[in-house]
C-alpha cells in the first residue's frame, strides 16, 4: 500500500470536504454548493462509498481527496500528501538526505526573514529612523498599517541588520541566500538594503519570503529594490497582500488587482481589503491561478498612462490564456449540464483618473475608489475600447478588419455562447462589419487552432477513463462513437446540404415542445466528440452559411490542411474501425458503400435517410453520455432544489424515446421499401 493510499484509507473524504463546503446529505450522498465556483444551487457531490467528489456545474470536474485539496489549496501533490498524511497520522518516508536538507534550509530562511522583518520594525521605532517615521507620515500610512504589514526601516548602514542576524545564529551564506545581504566580488557580505522603506513581502500564508525597499533618498536611482529572485522568492508567483487580502476576496468573491505596495497599503488602511498587487511585473498564469481559487471576479484597476494601459492589456492576455486552458479542461464534458447556471470568472477594468495611483486616488477620496471599482467595465468592452481607439469614423474597410481580427480571438476566446455572441456584436457596431463575417472569421480560426488533434487511441483511452467515473455501463465498444462520426461526416462531405435534412427531422421530432427544445436542436459541432470532427463539422456549417460558393468549392477552398488531411483519413478511419469491430458483413456493405466514388455529390435519397439515421444516432449517443454524468444526481435527487436535475433528466429521456420511436420507423420503412 503506497503511502497515499494509507492516507486515503485513513481518512475520509466527506470529513475533510467538510472543512470547505457545508454538505448535506442526499440520499446516500453529500451535496454542497461548489466550492470552487459561485452557484446558487448545489452541483457540487461527494460520493462516500467511492470517496471521490465531482462539480456537475462549471466546474465539470471531479476525484479523489487528493485532488480536491491541491485545488482548495493550491497546493502541489507533494505538500497535499504531507498535509493529509499529518492529519491521518501516517508516517511519511523519510525524505532523502538531500530532500530533508533542502527542506531544514527552507525552514531556518523563512525563520531568517521572519527575525529580518522584526529588525527592521523595531529599528523604524527607534531615533535613528526619523527620515522614515516622517516619510510613513508623509504618505498617510497609519500606525495599524505599520503594523498589519509589519513595515520597517533599514538603516543607513552596511553592517546592522547583518549584525543582528549572524548574532541570532545565522551564517552569512543564509543571510546572502535569503537575499538580506549582498557579498561583492572581493567575497565580502553587506547590507542589502540601506536606508530605505522596508515593505515585508509575505506568501498567502503569511510568511515572509523577501522585502520591498522604497527609496527614502529623493536622490537614489532605483525607486525600489526587491529581494532577488532566491528559494523562496520568486516574483512571478507572489501577489503582495495576497496573505491579508484573501479572505475578504474570498468573502466579496472579488479581487482587486492593482500595481503597487503603496496602493495595496493605502486600500486596506481605507478598509478595501480585496486589494493585491502584482509585482511591477504582468500578471503571470500562476498568480491568476491563485486568485481564481478564491475569486469569480476580477477587477484591474491600473495605471492610466500608456505603460499602464500596455500592462493591462498584457495581464488579460494572460488572463485569456488562463482562461482558456481551464476551459479546454473542463468544457467539452459539460454538455447539457452547461445551463445549470455556468459562470464564467468575471473580469473587468477600471480605469483610473489621468496621472492618479489608487494610492492618490484613494486618500483623495475613498468613496470614490468603492465607486471606481463598482463601476469597473467588463474586459470585452475594454478590449473593444483599446483596440478601436485609433480607428477614425472615416477608417477604411482594411483598417477595420485588421482591428477586429485583432480583437476577435480575445473576444470569443472563452465566455459562454451568450457571451460570446454579445461581444462580437458590440464589435461589429464598433467595427460596422456584419456580424456573420465576424463569425466566420471566428470559426476558421477556431478550426486552424486544432491542429494538435489527439490520436484515435488516445480518443478511446480518455473514453475508457471517463467510463471509470460513471457507474453505469456505457453502451456500444469503446470507439463506436469516433466510427459512426466518421461516417457522418463523410456523407455530410458529399452532399453538405443533408444537413439540413436531417435539421428538419429534428424539428419536426421536437413538434413544438418546448421541453424537448434543448434536447433536440438542431446537429451542431458538440455532437461530436473528436476536436477534429467538431472543427470539419464547422466548417460544413460555415459552408452552408455564405452565398458566394457552392458548399464544396467553398470547403475546397477554406479548408486548412491539417483539417483536410484529417477528412483524407475518414474513409480509412470507418473501414478500418468497422473491420475492427464490428462483424465481417456489415463491414462488406459499408466497403461497398464507400467504394463506390462515383456517388460523390450525387444527391441520392437513400444515403440522404441514412444520414438522417446517423445524426438521430449521434445525439442519441451525446444524449446517453449526458445522462450518465446525471445519474448521480438524479439518483439522489430528493428535494425542491434538485427541481431543475429533474427537468434535465426527464427532458433527456424523452428525447432519447422520441429518437428511439424515429429510428426504428425509419429503419422499417427503409426494409420495407
Ligand atoms: P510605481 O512606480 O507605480 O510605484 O511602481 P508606486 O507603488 O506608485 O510607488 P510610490 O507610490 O512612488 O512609492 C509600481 C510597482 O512596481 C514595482 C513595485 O512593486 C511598485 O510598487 N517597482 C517599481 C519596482 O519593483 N521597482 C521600481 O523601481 C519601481
Ligand atoms: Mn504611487
Amino acid at each position: 500500500m503506497s503511502v497515499a493510499d494509507e492516507v486515503k484509507a485513513r481518512l475520509d473524504i466527506v470529513d475533510v470536504i467538510a472543512g470547505y463546503a457545508s454538505l448535506q446529505k442526499a440520499g446516500r450522498n453529500f451535496k454542497a454548493l461548489c466550492p470552487f465556483h459561485n452557484e446558487r444551487t448545489p452541483s457540487f457531490v461527494v460520493f462516500p462509498e467511492t470517496q471521490t467528489w465531482r462539480c456537475f456545474g462549471a466546474c465539470g470536474e471531479g476525484g479523489d481527496v487528493f485532488s480536491f485539496v491541491m485545488k482548495a489549496e493550491g497546493w502541489d501533490f507533494v505538500e497535499t500528501l504531507r498535509e493529509l498524511a499529518q492529519r491521518a497520522g501516517v508516517e511519511l518516508q523519510p525524505y532523502s538526505p538531500e530532500q530533508a536538507e533542502r527542506q531544514a534550509e527552507n525552514e531556518r530562511l523563512f525563520g531568517l526573514l521572519h527575525e529580518a522583518a522584526h529588525f527592521f520594525f523595531e529599528v523604524l521605532h527607534s531615533d535613528e529612523a526619523h527620515v522614515a517615521q516622517d516619510y510613513v507620515n508623509r504618505r498617510g500610512l497609519d500606525r495599524q498599517t505599520v503594523e498589519t504589514f509589519v513595515l520597517g526601516y533599514a538603516p543607513n548602514d552596511w553592517q546592522q541588520a547583518l549584525h543582528h542576524l549572524l548574532m541570532l545564529g545565522y551564517t552569512q551564506d543564509e543571510i546572502v541566500e535569503a537575499g538580506v545581504a549582498a557579498r561583492n566580488d572581493a567575497g565580502r557580505v553587506y547590507d542589502r538594503f540601506r536606508h530605505r522603506l522596508m515593505i515585508p513581502i509575505r506568501d498567502s500564508r503569511g510568511r515572509t519570503i523577501g522585502f520591498g525597499a522604497r527609496a527614502l533618498d529623493p536622490e537614489e536611482r532605483a525607486k525600489y529594490l526587491n529581494s532577488p529572485q532566491g528559494p523562496l522568492f520568486d516574483k512571478s508567483r507572489i501577489l503582495f497582500g495576497l496573505d491579508t487580502a484573501r479572505r475578504a476576496i474570498r468573502e466579496s468573491e472579488t479581487a482587486v488587482i492593482v500595481e503597487g505596495y503603496m496602493d495595496v497599503m493605502q486600500a486596506h488602511q481605507a478598509g478595501f481589503l480585496n486589494v493585491v498587487a502584482q509585482m511591477g511585473t504582468a500578471l503571470t498564469e500562476t498568480q491568476l491561478r491563485q486568485l481564481d481559487r478564491y475569486a469569480s471576479r476580477l477587477v484591474l484597476a491600473l495605471d492610466p498612462d500608456v505603460a499602464g494601459i500596455n500592462a493591462t492589456m498584457r495581464g488579460l492576455n494572460v488572463a485569456r490564456q488562463t482562461l482558456d486552458d481551464d476551459q479546454s479542461v473542463t468544457f467539452d464534458a459539460r454538455g447539457m449540464m452547461r445551463y445549470t447556471g455556468m459562470l464564467d470568472m468575471d473580469i473587468r477594468v477600471a480605469t483610473l483618473p489621468d496621472g492618479q495611483d489608487p494610492d492618490d486616488l484613494i486618500r483623495e477620496d475613498p468613496d470614490a475608489w468603492g465607486r471606481l471599482i463598482e463601476r469597473a467595465i467588463p474586459v470585452a468592452n475594454y478590449v473593444i475600447q483599446q483596440g478601436t481607439a485609433h480607428l477614425s469614423p472615416d477608417a477604411s474597410y482594411h483598417e477595420r478588419e485588421a482591428a477586429a481580427r485583432l480583437l476577435l480571438p480575445i473576444l470569443t476566446a472563452t465566455e459562454s455562447d451568450l457571451q460570446r455572441n454579445g461581444n462580437i456584436q458590440t464589435l461589429a457596431r464598433q467595427v460596422r462589419i456584419d456580424e456573420r463575417t465576424l463569425i466566420q472569421w471566428t470559426q476558421r480560426r477556431q478550426a486552424a487552432q486544432t491542429r494538435a488533434l489527439p490520436s484515435m487511441r488516445d480518443q478511446r483511452r480518455l473514453a475508457g477513463r471517463t467510463a471509470q467515473v460513471a457507474p453505469p455501463a456505457v453502451g456500444g465498444p469503446p470507439g463506436q462513437s469516433d466510427l459512426r462520426e466518421a461516417f457522418c461526416l463523410r456523407l455530410l462531405l458529399e452532399q453538405p446540404k443533408r444537413l439540413f435534412a436531417a435539421n428538419r427531422k429534428f424539428r419536426e421530432l421536437r413538434a413544438d415542445d418546448i421541453v424537448l427544445d434543448q434536447v433536440l436542436a438542431p446537429l451542431c459541432a458538440q455532437d461530436f466528440s473528436r476536436p477534429d470532427f467538431q472543427a470539419i463539422f464547422r466548417a460544413i456549417e460555415e459552408s452552408l452559411y455564405q452565398d458566394d460558393l457552392d458548399p464544396l468549392d467553398y470547403l475546397h477552398d477554406h479548408l486548412q490542411p491539417e483539417l483536410v488531411s484529417v477528412i483524407d483519413d475518414l474513409q480509412i478511419t470507418v473501414l478500418e474501425a468497422f473491420r475492427q469491430e464490428l462483424p465481417g458483413v456489415l463491414a462488406t456493405e459499408l466497403e461497398s458503400i464507400l467504394r463506390d466514388q462515383a456517388r460523390v455529390n450525387t444527391l441520392r435519397q437513400p444515403d440522404t435517410e441514412l444520414f438522417i439515421q446517423d445524426a438521430l444516432a449521434l445525439r442519441q449517443s451525446r444524449l446517453e453520455r449526458e445522462s450518465h454524468e446525471l445519474y448521480f444526481l438524479q439518483q439522489d435527487a430528493s428535494d425542491l432544489t434538485d427541481q431543475r436535475y429533474h427537468v434535465t433528466v426527464r427532458a433527456n429521456a424523452l428525447a432519447r424515446k422520441v429518437i428511439n420511436k424515429a429510428l426504428q420507423q425509419m429503419k422499417s420503412f427503409a426494409r420495407n421499401s
